[in-house]
């Protein structure tokens, strides 16, 4: 089947060839993948969708890998939960959980890395490098020792212990860095220039995005072809929110949906709300948010390069942009562990804390049909559940978790 025609600029349209190590526009803009859907729909239909591989390879036809090159871990095809419970109490009669913290490294970052490594594969790509909050060095660590690739990681020193385990434990090179993602992004384009490293930052190539537009895939197939009325995103870097749009664009060209879209909403946090501030403003650039601080740590990207990107999508949409703060986040994680069993993120929790306003300042109505995005296992951040449960007088010998050592 023909699949990926080129690849395009999503700010002027310059087209580039595909098939080679791409980055951002000579104009700075990131570079988007685009099929040949005409051809692709005659060939591929949402039955054949059913009978594909149970994660996101199900959708291979539109993403850019071939079959060969494909490196997968089983991420993707996360369920989605109806949250009774919880909607009953927020008065949300149509809510539903996407668990995205099932995926492999227990992220949704999971997608777009098994699509870049699998692309590093197809390419030829030896060595990668990548800037993270921890969840996508984490991604990447997993997909590169499955690849026989090296992974160079940078990450903020106080990045959640899980994500520093996870990488060393993958055998990436990790190097801790004082400072903010936006500081670990300027090390890694040193280094790739000097060491010819694949800089796989957001947005900075083209094929991340590709991995998590499945998410918009998977929500349409899971509801039978139809989108919600709200879509909840938790948005640091915005990539998922921008992926999801494109997903419901070319779905569209493929003819299993039609012009409808959900109303998609940016969630962010207090203190690093750098979306939320341009949406108010009515601006389709973000300004860099200084000192970002948040327990939530994929949501401490102080200015996102695809900012206008999501910002579109919003405003296409008839969304909005909220904020909550660590307090609201935390509480609203813990309501939704209590009554649906699922232990989530602090980014996805922040969305639950922004639903709750939202319906009650009127925004959402009780009987739409919402989907939030839980994007990441609360597991995976045990210092910022710890604030509200801590031990009393655990020693280390505690903390090993019912082995027997000596003391
Ligand atoms: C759990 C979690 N949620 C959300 C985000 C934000 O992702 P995006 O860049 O798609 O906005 C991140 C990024 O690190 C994350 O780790
Ligand atoms: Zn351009």
């Amino acid at each position: 089947m023909p699949k990926v025609t080129h690849l395009e600029c999503s700010l002027c349209q310059r087209q580039y060839p595909s098939g080679e190590v791409a980055h951002l526009c000579s104009c700075g803009g990131p570079l988007l993948v685009r099929y040949d859907l005409e051809a692709i729909r005659k060939a591929w239909s949402p039955a054949q969708v059913r009978e594909g591989p149970n994660n996101m390879w199900r959708y291979a036809p539109v993403l850019p890998a071939a079959e060969e090159s494909i490196v997968t871990l089983g991420e993707g095809m996360t369920p989605l939960i109806r949250a009774r419970r919880l909607g009953a109490r927020l008065g949300a009669s149509n809510l539903w959980i996407k668990d995205e913290g099932l995926n492999p490294t227990g992220s949704f970052k999971a997608r777009g890395l098994s699509c870049a490594v699998s692309m590093a594969v197809e390419l030829g790509v030896r060595k990668m490098a990548i800037p993270s909050a921890g969840n996508a060095a984490s991604a990447l660590a997993a997909y590169a020792a499955a690849a026989g690739i090296e992974a160079h990681i940078f990450m903020p020193r106080d990045v959640p212990q899980a994500n520093y385990i996870e990488c060393k434990a993958f055998g990436a090179f990790v190097t801790l860095v004082d400072g903010l993602i936006s500081d670990c992004a300027k090390l890694v384009a040193a280094g790739a220039a000097a060491e010819g490293w694949y800089d796989i930052s957001t947005l900075k190539e083209p094929y991340r995005i590709e991995g998590k537009k499945t998410m918009g895939y998977e929500v349409a197939e899971q509801l039978d072809w139809q989108l919600p009325d709200a879509i909840f995103y938790p948005t640091g870097g915005g990539v998922g929110m921008i992926g999801m749009w494109k997903a419901f664009d070319e779905m569209q060209s493929l003819g299993w949906i039609g012009g409808q879209r959900p109303k998609m909403i940016a969630v962010q946090v207090e203190g690093c709300q750098p979306v939320v501030r341009a949406f108010e403003r009515g601006e389709r650039r973000s300004q860099f948010w200084e000192n970002a601080s948040t327990v939530a740590a994929g949501l401490r990207v102080p200015k996102p390069l695809g900012d206008f990107l999501i910002l579109d999508a919003v405003q296409a949409s008839g969304g909005t942009a909220i904020a909550v703060s660590d307090g609201e986040l935390l509480d609203a994680g813990i309501q939704l562990a209590r009554e649906e069993g699922i232990f989530a993120a602090p980014e996805g929790a922040a969305c639950v804390a922004a639903l709750e306003k939202l319906l009650a300042s009127g925004f959402l109505k009780p009987a739409e049909r919402m989907v939030i995005y839980n994007t990441g296992a609360g597991l995976k951040y045990l210092e910022a559940y710890a604030t509200r449960f801590p031990r009393a007088n655990s020693g280390e010998q505690d903390k090993l978790g019912g082995l027997i050592t000596p003391r």
